[in-house]
């Protein structure tokens, strides 16, 4: 498996494993691809970097046109670390402490509130001086999906309810508060057609009851395949239905307005590849294991939500198939894959996991004392470190070893 021309055992030699590899240029193809699907409206898509926080990435991302959505302070502080201007990014944090959106508010990004707690503080602080987004949630189900991962049923914690809608709207009018925009996220997996659909036609509705927004934002989710036959909604055919739906409203409301997207997985999850190395291949008499040194520390999505990812054998890919458990080295149930076919593996053989640059990296941990994996970047046909691999100073260096002989501590 090559990527721009690199072949993927070379980097692998060259930087180690486990490590994680992003092709920047498949990442610029996305943005382009995301554009090109919605040519004709005014759009602004705004990367959400907590699908892979990485300074290189996001620099890549503003270098090409993209503005940036942000969940934490931090993540905004990145984001002007890298060049984007304030009005470049949108703080889009939930059940965060009112002190946040004020520090939010003190660096000159765009605010989106989502409850009524929040909604009432930035009231009686800003007024009318400082303008905000509201955060709905629609209250519109899908059943396809675990509940981890879908945000819109009644029980969610994320958005303004719309039955809470007139008591938001009575305290916009209290203060005055200028909303300048309406949200939703539709969660990350949950974009089949009716629902989405459905959402957005929802979503217009609502803002026809508000004066004057400036955009609708529709949040990220837009999904990737992750299994070749997979049946998913295809940016294209979503943008035709949101653009239906988008010129009906602009017609009713007598003024267009922007379109805004948060996307993180569409734009970085197929550019990413964790490569790990076979240390074993066992058995238990019942089942054939493949050992790997990487685990759930480093990838928790298969374990976290049953998350497929398509595992290559990168020494053997032409190979007899035989059946294998692909396991990490963590201390409990650890699996990458279970029961899969795939081409014979060897102690040694290099494995490909694909479709894991976004939620891959940014979700790892240093459980059971392990490293998180160095980050490459591939550019212009070559391959950059963007993020040194742990070391055993990352580990201890918070950590503050009590002198139990002395004083302090009795
Ligand atoms: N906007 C908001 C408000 C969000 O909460 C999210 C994701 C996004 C945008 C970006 O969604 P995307 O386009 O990347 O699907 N860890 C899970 C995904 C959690 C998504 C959290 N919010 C996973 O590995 O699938």
């Amino acid at each position: 498996m090559k990527i721009q021309g690199l072949d993927l055992k070379d980097i692998a030699e060259e930087f180690g494993t486990p490590l994680y590899v992003y092709d920047g240029q498949k990442m610029k193809d996305q943005v382009a691809t995301f554009r090109k699907a919605f040519s004709g409206v005014c759009i602004r898509i705004n990367y959400a970097c907590k699908a892979l926080t990485n300074l290189s990435v996001m620099k890549l991302m503003k270098n090409e046109g993209t503005c940036l959505d942000t969940v934490s302070v931090p993540e905004i502080r990145m984001g002007l670390s890298v060049g984007f201007e304030p009005n470049e990014i949108i703080f889009t944090p939930n059940c965060v402490d009112f002190s946040e959106i004020v520090e939010a508010v003190d660096l000159g990004v765009n605010i989106n509130i989502e409850n009524i707690p929040n909604l009432e503080k930035f009231g009686k602080r800003y007024g009318s001086t400082v303008p905000c987004c509201v955060r709905m949630n629609p209250f519109i189900v899908s059943k396809e999906n675990s509940e981890k991962v879908t945000w819109w049923h009644k029980q969610s914690k994320f958005g303004i309810s719309v039955s809470q809608l007139e008591e938001a709207r009575s305290i916009i009018d209290k203060y005055g508060i200028r909303v300048n925009g309406l949200h939703i996220h539709s969660s990350s997996v949950i974009m089949s057609r009716e629902i989405f659909r459905k959402g957005a036609a929802k979503v217009f509705e609502i803002a026809e009851t508000f004066e004057d927004l400036d955009f609708v934002d529709f949040g990220g989710g837009v999904k990737v395949r992750h299994k070749v036959d997979e049946d998913i909604l295809d940016i294209y055919e979503l943008a035709e239905g949101l653009k239906a739906e988008h010129a009906a409203f602009t017609e009713r409301y007598g003024k267009e307005v922007d379109l805004w997207f948060e996307p993180g997985r569409f734009l970085v999850s197929e550019s990413g590849t964790l490569l790990t190395r076979t240390t074993m291949v066992k058995t238990n008499g019942e089942r054939v294991f493949a050992g790997v040194d990487s685990g759930f520390n480093h990838l928790i999505r298969p374990m976290f939500y049953d998350a497929y990812h398509e595992i290559l054998n990168l020494d053997n890919p032409d190979g007899d198939k035989a059946t294998y458990t692909v396991v990490g080295n963590i201390c409990e149930i650890d699996n990458f894959a279970v029961d899969r076919e795939l081409p014979e593996i060897k102690e040694g053989h290099l494995l490909a996991l694909k479709n894991t640059g976004s939620y891959g990296y940014v979700m790892a941990s240093n459980y059971n004392s392990r490293m998180r994996p160095a980050e490459v970047l591939v550019l212009d046909g070559k391959a950059h470190l963007v993020r040194k691999r742990d070391e055993f100073e990352d580990l201890v260096r918070n950590q503050i070893v009590l002198d139990f002989e002395s004083e302090k501590v009795a």
